[in-house]
């Protein structure tokens, strides 16, 4: 098949290059010319720039100029291409509802070429980015306002979790295609030829919008399932002695018909879909006129979750932020890569500084370069100047007075011995990933252990810990980092 990617994003990239392996034809568009240059270099370092995804650089490479082809122009190949996959950047507005401003402008650039069309072959436009529910109908409408002829609209939703974007297409558990014939059911079919009638993947067809509404469903199921651990479990084991929270996740998902999924408790998830869909799916529900309780309460106790063990470090441990040094460790919203959209360290951050801390001693494997540049940059807000980096996380912690874990980077396992060699108690750990499996020792040393999904821990040691006001400062609160 002739294949057309527009936009070579998260979901764009992996997608155009594991195309590639099965042999299609595949141009990879993009409007970014930088970005089209960094790819077509096929070095792992330009492309992992833009998208860090294991094994990716390496199918890029494999199949560049063979199956794979970068452009800036598909004037030409739009006149023969089979079918074109929408994977445009859909952020969200402020209201929840999503800026549909780079898709409509893609989308008419495309009906002005497909206009242009002399053979006239049939031609499939598929929406593969999350897209509001009825979008593959604005589509249409587009096109025809254009005078396309012989096209249909399909959505074919992305289900990638980052970190997994190769692998997972490879082994996707389902594709769902939604169309409205069966002759671009069929030039589907032949895209996906490998994955129909496979025995264990899931190939579902059915009408556009059910497969658009499949996507916000799935995506909103898998946040109420880690809002209902954090909210509901996670307060259970923090607020009666005596629960374990690890054997709580055993008991309760040992029932086949619960997920274990979602129930790893957090201090909130984070990254550039939960959020967003959650929100958008509220619009689109206000705007169909219905109820959206429950959405709304997963979405206020993720949210909530991810400013939660600050507000207990204040109000259970007593602990004064107030000009303290506080060591971060983590800043990316998940381990295995630098992306900090939505990630729990910006609540956390403009917590601190909300409440006077005199210094953030930051350590991330891999996005420092990225919170320094885009999220904590001076130049947005004077007070970032309060944040350091540090090389390792026992730099960070050198000299602090306490500790937050924000995000589930497995060297952070080992911390409890780091800890115990660089700073002295009184000292407070703050644990909203449960990293620590030898806490016990901690506390036996006399620190004090603070988990989400965990009673606080006071440290065994002589003298008392000084409680005292709860440290408010009078400074400037941060404003939304987001
Ligand atoms: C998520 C979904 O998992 C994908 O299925 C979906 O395709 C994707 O969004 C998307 O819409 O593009 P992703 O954002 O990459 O994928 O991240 P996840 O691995 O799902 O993690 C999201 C957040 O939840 C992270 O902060 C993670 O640490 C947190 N999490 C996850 C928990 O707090 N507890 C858990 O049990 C699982």
């Amino acid at each position: 098949m002739k294949i057309v990617v527009i936009g070579t994003g998260y979901v764009g990239l992996p997608h155009a290059a594991v195309l590639s392996e099965y042999g299609h034809q595949v141009y990879a568009y993009d409007i970014d010319e930088t970005r089209i240059a960094a790819y077509q270099s096929g070095i792992a370092e330009n492309i992992e720039r833009y998208v860090n995804e294991p094994g990716l650089a390496e199918v890029v490479a494999e199949n560049l100029n063979r199956y794979l082809f970068f452009t800036t122009d598909i004037t030409e190949v739009a006149e023969d291409s089979d079918i074109f996959f929408l994977c445009i950047n859909t952020p969200p507005n402020l209201d929840g509802s999503t800026d549909m401003t780079y898709y409509l402008d893609a989308i008419r650039h495309l009906a002005k070429l497909l206009a242009r069309r002399k053979k006239n072959q049939r031609v499939v436009l598929v929406n593969k980015s999350t897209v509001p529910i009825g979008t593959a109908r604005l589509l249409e409408s587009v096109m025809n306002e254009h005078g396309v002829e012989n096209f249909g609209v399909a959505s074919n939703p992305e289900f990638l979790a980052q970190g997994n974007a190769v692998e997972g297409s490879r082994r996707p558990d389902r594709i769902v295609i939604g169309a409205d014939t069966a002759e671009d059911m069929q030039i589907l079919r032949r895209v996906y030829s490998q994955f129909v009638n496979h025995v264990r993947i899931r190939y579902l067809e059915t009408t556009p919008e059910t497969a658009e509404a499949i996507k916000y469903v799935s995506n909103t199921l898998l946040l109420t399932y880690i809002s209902f651990w954090n909210g509901v479990g996670a307060r259970l084991a923090e607020a009666m002695p005596n629960i374990r929270m690890e054997d709580l996740k055993i008991g309760v998902t040992a029932d086949a018909r619960i997920s274990t999924w979602g129930s790893y408790v957090s201090n909130g998830a984070g990254g550039s879909c939960f959020g967003k869909d959650i929100q958008s799916l509220i619009y689109q529900l206000n705007h169909a006129g219905r109820p959206t309780d429950l959405l709304r309460a997963v979405y206020g106790i993720n949210e909530y979750q991810k400013r939660y063990l600050i507000d207990r470090a204040v109000h259970e441990a007593h602990f004064k932020f107030n000009q303290k040094t506080v060591a971060l460790l983590g800043l990316s919203f998940k381990k295995r890569t630098n992306d900090m959209r939505d990630s729990a360290a910006l609540q956390v951050v403009e917590s601190l500084l909300s409440r006077g801390v005199h210094a953030i001693r930051a350590y991330d494997p891999l996005a420092m370069d990225e919170a320094r540049r885009n999220w904590f940059n001076p130049e947005k807000n004077y007070l970032f100047e309060r944040i350091t980096y540090h090389d390792s996380a026992v730099e960070a912690i050198r000299g602090s007075d306490a500790l937050y874990i924000s995000t589930d980077w497995e060297e952070f396992r080992g911390l409890a011995r780091t800890i115990e060699t660089t700073v002295r108690p009184p000292y407070l750990v703050m644990d909203g990933r449960r990293m620590l499996p030898d806490y016990e020792a901690l506390v036996a040393a006399g620190y004090d252990y603070l988990p989400v999904g965990g009673l606080l821990l006071r440290g065994k040691r002589d003298e008392s810990f000084e409680p005292g006001d709860n440290g408010h400062a009078m400074v400037e609160p941060v404003g939304a980092l987001q």
